[in-house]
C-alpha cells in the first residue's frame, strides 16, 4: 500500500521556541503508524524540532536545499547540513521557490539528485498557474515539470520520491481544487509515471495534494483514490487544524 502522508510546510513562520511549542502540541495529539506526519520548519529550527519529536513516528523536513555540496555559497544550506539536523525529507520545487527565487527544472533536477545522494527523501512539488488551467494546459505543464526534473532518475531512485501536486492558484488563496480536479490530476501524474517507470512504480508513488487544504475539506480530498495525503501550508501552523487534517484519513 502507498504511504499516506500529511506534511506541514511552515514556510517562513515560527522562530525556534514557537516551532518547538507547535511541534510539542502536534506530538501530544498525534502519533500513529498508519500515517506519516512530517513537519517542515524553517532551517534554523529543524534541529530543535527534530529533538522535540525524537522517538516519535513524526519526521522533519527542510523546505529547500542548496544545489551544491559545500563551499563558498553564502547563505546556502547543504544536504549534509540538513541531514545532520535530523531531517529525513526535503521539499523541492515549491511554487514559491520557482516564482520568487527563479528555480527552474535544471536547478530542481540537481537538488533532487543531491538530496537522494544524502539519503534524504525529496518531496517534489509541481503544479500549474491559473492561466495554464484556463488555457487547458495544466496536464502538459505538470507533466513537463515532472519529466524535466525527475525522469533522469533510475527506477530505484524514483521510487524514493514523494510527489506533491500543488495548483499554484490554490496555494494560500483559500480556493481549493475540487476533489474531482485533484483526482483527475493525480491520476494523470500516476499514469505518466507508469508510462516511464512501469505499473509497479506508479502504484507505489505517494502523490500528495497541496493548496488551501483545511480540516473541513481534507476528508473529501483524501478520499480520492489517487490522493495519498497533503502538503499543508497555513493550516499546519495551528496544532488543532493540522491534527484535524491528519484525522481526515
Ligand atoms: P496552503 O499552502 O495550505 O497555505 O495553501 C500549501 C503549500 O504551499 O504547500
Amino acid at each position: 500500500m502507498r504511504q499516506r502522508i500529511v506534511a506541514g510546510n511552515w514556510k517562513m513562520n515560527t522562530n525556534i521556541s514557537e516551532g518547538v511549542y507547535l511541534a510539542k502540541n502536534i506530538l501530544q495529539i498525534y502519533d500513529s503508524k498508519d500515517i506519516k506526519v512530517i513537519l517542515a520548519p524553517p532551517f534554523v529550527s529543524i534541529n530543535e524540532v527534530s529533538k522535540t519529536i525524537e522517538g516519535s513516528l513524526i519526521s522533519t523536513a527542510a523546505q529547500n536545499c542548496s544545489t551544491e555540496e559545500s563551499g563558498a555559497y553564502t547563505g546556502e544550506v547543504s544536504c549534509s547540513m540538513i541531514k545532520a539536523t535530523g531531517a529525513e525529507f526535503v521539499i523541492i520545487g515549491h511554487s514559491e521557490r520557482r516564482a520568487y527565487y527563479h528555480e527552474n527544472d535544471e536547478i530542481l533536477a540537481k537538488k533532487v539528485k543531491l538530496t537522494l545522494k544524502h539519503q534524504l527523501t525529496p518531496i517534489f512539488c509541481c503544479g500549474e498557474v491559473l492561466a495554464d488551467r484556463e488555457m487547458n494546459n495544466h496536464f502538459t505543464v505538470v507533466s513537463e515539470q515532472i519529466k524535466n526534473a525527475l525522469f533522469d532518475l533510475s527506477k530505484d531512485d524514483f521510487e524514493k520520491i514523494v510527489i506533491a501536486y500543488e495548483p499554484v492558484w490554490a496555494i494560500g488563496t483559500g480556493v481549493t481544487a475540487s476533489p474531482d480536479q485533484a483526482q483527475e490530476m493525480h491520476a494523470h501524474i500516476r499514469r505518466f509515471i507508469k508510462e516511464k517507470y512501469g505499473e509497479d512504480t506508479g502504484e507505489k508513488t505517494s502523490i500528495l495534494y497541496g493548496g488551501s487544504c483545511k480540516p473541513n475539506n481534507a476528508k473529501e480530498l483524501f478520499s480520492q483514490i489517487d490522493v495519498d495525503g497533503g502538503l499543508i501550508g497555513g493550516a499546519s501552523l495551528k496544532a488543532e487544524d493540522f491534527n484535524g487534517i491528519i484525522k481526515a484519513f
